[in-house]
């Protein structure tokens, strides 16, 4: 049997000159754990071309969907912004990773925090009815440098709010604060730095940072993951993994070329 999957590409849908999310056909012999990441690719040449991608889709979605980066000089990337309904992905059988709320430790909030292309293991999660019975409270952030970046994470709320099912869950449940750090927006700065002083929380009008009661997700650069990191670790919360679960978890936004 193949290690992968060869799905068909259903809708492709580019946001800005350099993002772009497409949905394909999905196994139904594919499971995954809402908030984890497989390999995906092309076959150029008769090989398989593959990168880590997050499903950006929830794993009771009947079809799968990614989030994607198109970097022009990137060797899978390059050729997959020009993939058309019809086309044929490979889809990894072996999904994995760390953003899965089983690796959190019990708690009544949760933070999601992301930059960029990150966002798309929270788009899954967020879709996930149990992470609404799990937490009283859950915050989604997408910070990316430019407005534009945040479209494809302000259509899943929108869509998410606007379901005849999920609506209601949300409502009042789930906090969406999109913020940018190159241009004038209503929310603006680092993560970092509006978790720091407190703008996120006094933004939503929630309580501060709190050990007892966070539980956070982080997916984004490197450069912003060290920095949540030491952040996170300086006030008292222990990384989890999935043999000890603790007060964050971490993966890094895969899809860099
Ligand atoms: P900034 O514009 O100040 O660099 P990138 O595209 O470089 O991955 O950045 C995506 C978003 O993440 C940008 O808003 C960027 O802010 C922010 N960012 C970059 N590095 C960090 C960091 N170390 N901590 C928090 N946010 C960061």
């Amino acid at each position: 049997m193949s290690a992968f999957y060869h799905e068909t590409v259903v809708h492709v849908r580019h946001w800005t000159e350099s993002l772009f999310s497409f949905s394909t056909t999905r196994d139904p012999s594919f499971r995954f754990q809402n908030g984890q990441f497989t390999m995906i690719g092309l076959e150029v040449d008769g090989r398989p071309l593959l990168r880590a991608y997050s499903m950006a889709s929830a794993n009771h979605d009947e079809s799968l969907e990614f989030f994607s980066i198109k970097a022009p000089d990137g060797p899978l990337t390059s050729r997959l912004q020009c993939i058309k309904p019809g086309d044929i992905v490979l889809v990894g059988r072996k999904p994995t990773g760390t953003l899965i709320v089983d690796n959190l430790l019990p708690g009544s909030r949760l933070l999601l925090l992301s930059t960029g292309t990150g966002l798309a293991p929270f788009a899954s999660i967020i879709k996930d009815p149990d992470i609404y019975e799990r937490f009283d409270t859950i915050v989604l952030v997408h910070g990316c440098r430019q407005i534009s970046e945040l479209s494809y994470g302000e259509r899943v709320v929108e869509d998410l709010r606007n379901d005849e099912l999920f609506g209601q869950l949300l409502e009042g449940k789930l906090h969406y604060y999109p913020t940018v750090t190159r241009e004038p927006f209503r929310n603006r700065g680092r993560i970092t730095d509006l978790i720091t002083s407190g703008r996120l929380f006094d933004d939503c009008a929630l309580a501060r940072l709190d050990l007892a009661t966070d539980r956070v997700m982080l997916c984004g650069s490197p450069a912003m993951l060290a920095d949540l990191r030491t952040m996170f670790e300086a006030r008292g919360f222990v990384e989890g993994n999935h043999s000890a679960h603790g007060q964050f978890v971490i993966e890094k936004a895969f899809v860099e070329r």
